[in-house]
């Protein structure tokens, strides 16, 4: 599926600390952490390329140069295995570096999600007038839904979300948005966003997810708005000053499942789900679990 050329660049922020996941993260960047066998931003890469994006922005931080290396093509490497006729495992090496181009900007200090997609800027061309953002620790799933954000931007306009409709009651842990009905049941417009409301003050059942595609207006918007707690630059406030000033904003309820990457309880079922899935592993260890579960 592509996405109209109009989101020709995936910026993807990944300079936070990723403390959920210390120790591992104090050496180890949390989007290099395999499922199974590929790491997290492997696939958040591949689903920017379906989705036609050209070029990855990938957000780092001083310290993080792995996760761009990663994308980097390993010639030695791909003689040896090459040489010994080991096919596989040369095209999934062979996979990321093929996938779109990666370029790194940088964020030096850790300042909030917002202040992180402001950096991209830099290296868009005068040209691009939406970005599409994904965030590497929320595996949306299945894939497909940044080309039908696209689209919805293609006859709104304006900047378009990824929500999940979840159940009232489990509603608390997430962002939540203030949203009115479109002629489309799946497609939302957004009036505004509740950060971790209770159950009963939460204004609907829409969720947010990591995925945006966001108009180039956003970082105008992401210049006017003031740090919030912890001194970080919060992207939603600058959806919302968005909003505000009348720009478009809708949400695609998106039908299917996600992992979140960012936290060891989130990642262990995302492992799991993509092994039982994995033609290699899935059979053995379904039978292992179904054992271990009993004994
Ligand atoms: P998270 O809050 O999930 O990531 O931000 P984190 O800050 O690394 O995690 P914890 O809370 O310390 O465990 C969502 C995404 O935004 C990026 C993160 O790398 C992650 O991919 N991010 C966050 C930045 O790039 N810069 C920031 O200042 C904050």
């Amino acid at each position: 599926m592509s996405a109209p050329s109009d989101i020709r660049s995936a910026v993807v922020p990944a300079a936070g600390l990723g403390t959920r996941f210390l120790p591992a993260t104090k050496s180890v960047p949390k989007e290099l952490l395999p499922v199974v066998d590929t790491p997290g931003i492997e696939l958040v890469a591949a689903e920017a390329a379906e989705a036609g994006a050209e070029q990855l922005l990938i957000v780092t931080s001083p310290g993080k140069e792995s996760v761009a290396a990663y994308f980097e093509p390993a010639p030695e490497l791909e003689k040896n295995l090459e040489e010994k006729g080991k096919t596989a495992q040369l095209a999934a090496v062979r996979r990321a570096p093929s996938l779109l181009a990666v370029k790194t900007v940088y964020q030096y200090e850790p300042l909030g999600l917002g202040h992180a997609v402001a950096q991209a800027e830099q290296a868009l061309a005068d040209d691009e007038q939406a970005i599409a953002v994904l965030l590497p620790d929320d595996l949306v799933l299945p894939t497909g839904v940044l080309g039908r954000m696209a689209q919805v931007r293609a006859e709104k306009g304006g900047s378009v979300l990824c929500a999940f409709d979840i159940p009232k009651a489990q509603i608390s842990p997430y962002g939540v948005f203030d949203v009115s009905d479109t002629d489309d049941p799946d497609v939302k417009q957004v009036h505004g966003m509740v950060e971790k409301p209770s159950a009963e003050e939460a204004p609907s059942t829409y969720a947010a997810a990591g995925r945006y595609v966001l108009d180039r207006a956003i970082f105008d918007a992401l210049r006017r708005i003031t740090p919030g707690s912890g001194g970080e630059l919060q992207l939603t406030d600058a959806v919302q000053l968005l909003i505000d000033e009348g720009h478009p904003v809708h949400v695609v309820v998106h039908r299917g499942g996600r992992h979140d990457l960012g936290n060891p309880g989130g990642y262990v079922r995302a492992f799991v789900d993509f092994a039982l899935r994995h033609p290699d592993y899935g059979d053995d260890l379904r039978s292992w679990l179904a054992a271990r579960l009993e004994g």
